[in-house]
């Protein structure tokens, strides 16, 4: 675990550098926090403080009551340490918000503040996350000060395109979620370059990605419905993975109450029925089809067209019919050079081998495997752990939020080589 000295300039996406430091903590991190004072009009220390267990600091002549240690390390003797000390001591520094004034700050070696004189102080590796609105990321001085920062070997985490902090503003300049910044730290403590990420998903650039996520609903009567307790946020964020790294996605979507990601097509529907037509009818142009969606297996036999009165029963018998499978007809009807992809979301010790047996029967290329025996992980949670198998290789991806995991999932196709079959579109 690591010594993540975490750099806070001012911007409204300073609040999720709170959620950082809780990811990064639970983690197993030690985490200490610098804050530019500008940033303290959008986040107070005191949730820093709670959060990473140590003191914030902002001025270099602010007295460390730690002394440089990091949360869990003992504080140094009475001997005078420097104000440099926690960037010294520091196996990675990320400055996340990174501002515009900070990024041309840090480009031109400018030490007027704490976290700008840390970055000049701190040799171990500097990332830097910038997040502003779109004018100011894409303005020529913003880029130069980037351009420069990478050639001196600083990792950028490049911000994202879609809703910004800025009520009403939209486009490119949002930070990256804390579950990515969390990644790419733990990629550099590695010893990565800050390339893997991209290099993992390059194959994605250009292929048509057809995902189905949520929760089908069956209807009893015109109100009532058999469902189940599926968020969507994990189809959600295999198709807003898919699309950062460049595919063209469409995502059928089962009742599930979540912005679309930028980029991607969304289609709303209800019912197995439903997302069966549509999976299939948007099937043939895929190369890529993965059923996140947890769809019903049984439906009543037959919805009843009003509201079903309580008065004058005790009992009521719902009878009820399977659902197609769809899967099975993906792969029945599947093209050479296409990948299909199923979730198989199993209960305790079995379910390896329930998933494992599926592998083999259903004809699938890969099944990613889903414990849900926890009940703070999968279903309708934040967070997810789950198994990729492929025919030539499983990999376990820890608990972490679903956007990591969406593309902890879409690496390890790759890497497991699940995704060589794919049709070659480099021609
Ligand atoms: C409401 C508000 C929101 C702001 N949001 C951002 C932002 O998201 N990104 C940015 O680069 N600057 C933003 N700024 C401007 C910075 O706060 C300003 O440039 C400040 O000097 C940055 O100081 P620092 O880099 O030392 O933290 C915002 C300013 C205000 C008043």
């Amino acid at each position: 675990m690591a010594r993540i000295l975490l750099g806070v300039s001012g911007g409204i996406a300073a609040y999720k550098a709170l959620e950082l430091v809780r990811l990064a903590t639970g983690s197993g991190h030690a985490v200490r926090v610098i804050q530019t004072p500008a940033s303290r009009r959008f986040v107070g220390p005191d949730s820093f403080v709670a959060l990473s267990g140590a003191p914030v600091l902002f001025f270099e002549d602010e007295a460390d009551p730690l002394r440089g240690a990091y949360p869990g390390e003992e504080p140094a003797g009475e001997l005078p340490i420097s104000h440099l000390a926690l960037a010294e001591r520091a196996d990675l520094y990320l400055i996340a918000p990174a501002t515009a004034n900070t990024i041309a700050k840090l480009a031109h070696g400018f030490a007027d503040n704490l976290l700008t004189a840390a970055a000049l102080a701190c040799r171990a590796p500097l990332l830097v996350a910038p997040a502003m609105n779109e004018r100011m990321y894409l303005h020529p001085a913003t880029q130069q000060a980037l351009s420069q920062l990478k050639a001196r070997g600083v990792q950028v985490i490049a911000p994202g395109r879609g809703r910004l902090a800025s009520r009403g503003e939209e486009g490119w300049g949002r930070l990256a979620e804390p579950g990515e910044l969390l990644a790419r730290c733990e990629q550099a403590l590695a010893g990565g370059d800050g390339h893997e990420h991209e290099r993992s998903l390059a194959w994605l650039r250009g292929r048509r990605v057809l995902v189905s996520a949520g929760g089908t609903r069956e209807p009893i009567d015109a109100v009532r419905f058999l469902g189940n307790r599926s968020s969507g946020r994990m189809g959600y964020a295999l198709a807003g993975a898919a699309s950062r790294a460049g595919a063209e996605v469409m995502l059928v979507s089962a009742n599930a109450q979540l912005p679309a990601p930028a980029g991607v097509r969304v289609l709303a529907v209800q019912s197995a029925a439903d997302l069966e037509r549509e999976m299939i009818a948007a099937s043939p142009s895929a190369d890529l089809i993965m059923m996140a969606a947890a769809v019903a297996d049984f439906r009543p036999r037959e919805p009843a067209d009003g509201k079903i009165k309580r008065a004058g029963r005790k009992r009521l018998t719902i009878e009820l019919e399977r659902t197609g499978d769809i899967l099975a007809q993906l792969v029945g009807a599947r093209r050479a050079g296409q990948l299909i992809v199923g979730f198989a979301a199993e209960h305790g010790e079995a379910g390896i081998l329930e998933a494992r047996r599926k592998l083999k029967e259903k004809g699938v290329d890969a099944i990613v495997y889903n414990d849900i025996a926890d009940p703070t992980l999968g279903f309708d949670a934040e967070e997810n752990a789950v198994t990729v198998l492929a025919h030539e290789g499983e990999r376990r991806l820890a608990r972490a939020p679903k956007p990591t995991i969406a593309e902890g999932i879409l690496t390890a196709l790759h890497e497991l080589g699940a995704t060589r079959q794919l049709a070659d579109t480099s021609a």
